[in-house]
């Protein structure tokens, strides 16, 4: 069935984009917040994806606020990485907190996400926030991601999102970041909710820990790399956990 909210993107002005407007317009309480296990399954459902709008919009907005600080401090970059970008949420209130300055000089953007029905929302979003940069969806886990489907970018630095993605269980987050990451510059920025169960925090420390293994210095020079847990503003005051690192992938 037709989801009536790429017409909805695509209709609406460009001032118009943004978190609250998406929300405001899609969220639906249908009653499916059981189908969505915890926020982690693959929807296939447009009545799901509003239900997800509808219960999580609130804790990954108040997630991102609370790390809007950390956003003024990357560089903008040239090539955009969303994994697991689901509806696209994460890249509407990245460029609603830096007032469009972190997408201003993307070239490519290049969007990971299972769910087919999801990913059409987020490549329309993303279209229409940078509309002079080139769209690539890739509908596939993680796991079954091979190099050649990756797009070869314009030169210049990446920007690597995860929105509650990287603590998800289910795939390898290293062979996924080892086809991912190339020479150059690299920020790798991710946001999730707090926990040590079903995955959870343990797996963005394990992949801390091996960006920071010294056995991995004559790859990786890394320049910083800060992890922070902290309390969401929403109303169940939700536990966050941020992970920033920008590093450089060496030549050779
Ligand atoms: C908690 S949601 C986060 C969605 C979005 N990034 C956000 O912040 O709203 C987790 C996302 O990961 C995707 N996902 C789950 N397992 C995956 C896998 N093995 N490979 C790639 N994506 C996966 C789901 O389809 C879902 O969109």
């Amino acid at each position: 069935m037709a989801d009536t909210a790429i017409d909805l993107i695509g209709g609406v002005a460009t001032q118009e984009i943004n978190f609250q407007w998406f929300r405001s317009a899609l969220r639906a309480d249908n009653g499916l917040r059981g189908s969505l296990d915890y926020g982690h399954a693959v929807i296939d459902t447009t009545a799901k994806l509003d239900q997800y709008l509808h219960s999580y919009g609130p804790m990954i907005e108040s997630q991102w606020e609370h790390i809007a600080p950390c956003l003024a401090g990357i560089a903008p970059p040239t090539f955009w990485i969303d994994y697991g970008c689901g509806q696209g949420l994460a890249g509407l209130l990245v460029n609603d907190l830096t007032q469009g300055a972190l997408l201003a000089l993307v070239r490519d953007i290049l969007l990971i996400e299972p769910s087919a029905m999801a990913l059409a929302r987020a490549a329309a979003i993303y279209g229409r926030m940078a509309p002079a940069a080139t769209v690539t969806s890739l509908c596939e886990r993680f796991d079954d991601l091979s190099e050649g489907d990756l797009p070869n970018p314009h030169a210049g630095s990446t920007l690597h999102l995860f929105s509650n993605s990287l603590d998800v269980p289910g795939f390898d987050p290293l062979a996924l970041l080892t086809k991912t990451l190339r020479p150059g510059h690299h920020t790798i920025l991710s946001v999730s909710h707090d926990r040590d169960f079903n995955g959870g925090t343990p797996r963005i420390e394990g992949v801390k820990a091996a960006f920071e293994n010294p056995g991995m210095a004559h790859q990786l020079n890394i320049h910083r790399s800060m992890l922070e847990r902290f309390t969401c503003d929403n109303p169940s005051q939700s536990k966050g956990v941020v992970w920033l690192c920008e590093l450089e992938v060496n030549d050779g």
